[in-house]
């Protein structure tokens, strides 16, 4: 039998509440926000990726599902959100609208990483951006949408974990820094730091290799390497998110993993979990605008993945409303007249916006009776030869277990009343 590839997973009516409810959440709070939403093709010019993300990053070496269409052309699965929604902002002319343009979008996203509790090769994530702003006011925004988020998805205890590293004026100075810093220290470093360190400095601090950990822990600092601007934004930043009540802890290890990020870099941890647990994660990226053909633009955003919300929502107890069930099983006697009536009930009450299941044919009446007793509607209506002479229905309140014989002309405000009843 065929499963589904490794690392993905199927999302299962039963799981259906839980996305709806995120995505649902997601939708209203990025509009309170003043976000549209955009959508990009699953996949991209692999190049994208490669330039915006970096060609250092695990991302882009190790986990990008890259592949040949039959035009010959290298494409690549998205391994993220953010360059693609960057490629349509500059195909598009956005840099001619009001600026900033803020964006958000719920997209399935692809790593070939090694699939474990909350780590998957197919994830899906909520994300959103803003392009065309560099005021620290924007990026506590940024923040305090994201923690608005979960909390009013249920969270209460999650962390917040912040860190500036810097512009390309500053970077290279703090670059040079950690290379003196490490440079005596490099036989107890592992392979992906030694060949690092030369290329991207920055990547050995949040190397998650037990034997390189304590070293990242007592290396220089980025925020003590900062330009007078990004130190100066660094700290317009704190007082807005001190100002909107929004606790945060300052990490020097935090330096995410992606090559496009300047200044302002965050992550939302849930309580008790190691680092890859994080649970959503962005930063600023003044210069990935740039970098893909545009104009020198400021921009920040943050994403979050949807399993890993769940994952935690599970943890802490936090049940979805439920999906709206069926409310009406239509149940028959059998006879061809009868199950065509019921057949074009069955049409009538879905057109006047019912939610309405009829029994699968040729079962008995008990059988059907506890069909709808499973599906968990309210109400079944039976019809059979004599209510079909009558111009009548019956109805059984399936918790009552109570019938009563209904005519078909006052059928339609009889079961208004009905469902509209309280539980
Ligand atoms: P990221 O930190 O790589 O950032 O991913 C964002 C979130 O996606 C993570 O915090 C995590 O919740 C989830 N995630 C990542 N990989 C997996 C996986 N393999 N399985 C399940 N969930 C996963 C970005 O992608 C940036 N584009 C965020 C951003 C937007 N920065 C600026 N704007």
């Amino acid at each position: 039998m065929y499963q589904a590839p490794r690392g993905t997973v199927d999302i299962l009516p039963e799981e259906q509440p839980y996305w709806q409810y995120i995505i649902s959440r997601a939708e209203t709070i990025c509009q309170r926000y003043g976000y549209e939403r955009i959508e990009t093709p699953i996949f991209e010019d692999a190049s994208l990726f490669r330039r915006g993300v970096g060609e250092d990053t695990d991302i882009v070496e190790k986990e990008m599902y890259v592949f040949n269409d039959l035009g010959g052309n290298q494409l690549a699965l998205r391994p993220e959100g953010t360059a693609s929604v960057c490629r349509a902002y500059l195909q598009h002319g956005m840099q001619n609208l009001p600026q900033p343009v803020k964006l958000f979008y719920t997209a399935p996203v692809f790593r070939y990483e090694r699939p474990q509790a909350g780590r998957y090769r197919q994830h899906h994530q909520f994300g959103y951006e803003v392009i065309g702003d560099g005021n620290p006011s924007v990026d506590a925004e940024v923040i305090d949408l994201a923690w608005q988020f979960y909390r009013e998805l249920g969270f209460n205890k999650l962390s917040l974990k912040l860190n500036s590293i810097g512009c390309s004026q500053c970077r290279p100075q703090y670059h040079q820094a950690l290379k003196e810093y490490y440079r005596d220290k490099t036989d107890l470093l592992c392979r992906d730091c030694k060949s690092r360190l030369e290329r991207n400095p920055l990547r050995l601090l949040d190397c998650k290799k037990p034997g390189c950990q304590p070293i990242a822990d007592n290396s220089p600092k980025s925020s003590e390497h900062l330009c007078p601007e990004c130190a100066a934004h660094f700290n317009e930043l704190k007082h807005y998110l001190e100002l909107l009540g929004i606790p945060f802890s300052v990490d020097h290890r935090l330096v995410r993993g992606l090559d496009y990020y300047t200044r302002t870099v965050f992550e939302i941890q849930p309580p008790d979990v190691a680092g890859q647990s994080t649970i959503g994660g962005g930063g600023r990226y003044d210069g990935l605008i740039q970098e893909l053909g545009g104009k020198d633009t400021p921009a920040i955003g943050f994403a979050t993945g949807m399993e890993r919300i769940i994952l935690n929502l599970k943890k802490q107890q936090i049940t979805p409303p439920a999906t709206a069930k069926p409310e009406v099983f239509i149940a028959d006697t059998g006879e061809s007249d009868v199950r065509s009536q019921a057949v074009l009930l069955t049409a009538e009450l879905r057109r006047s916006g019912i939610r309405v299941v009829n029994a699968s044919a040729g079962r008995s009446l008990k059988a059907q009776l506890r069909q709808a007793g499973k599906l968990g509607v309210r109400l079944s209506i039976i019809i059979g030869e004599t209510e079909m002479a009558s111009g009548s229905v019956i109805i059984r309140d399936m918790r009552k277990a109570e019938q009563s014989t209904v005519s078909r002309v006052d059928l339609l405000t009889r079961l208004g009343d009905l469902l509209s009843a309280p539980d």
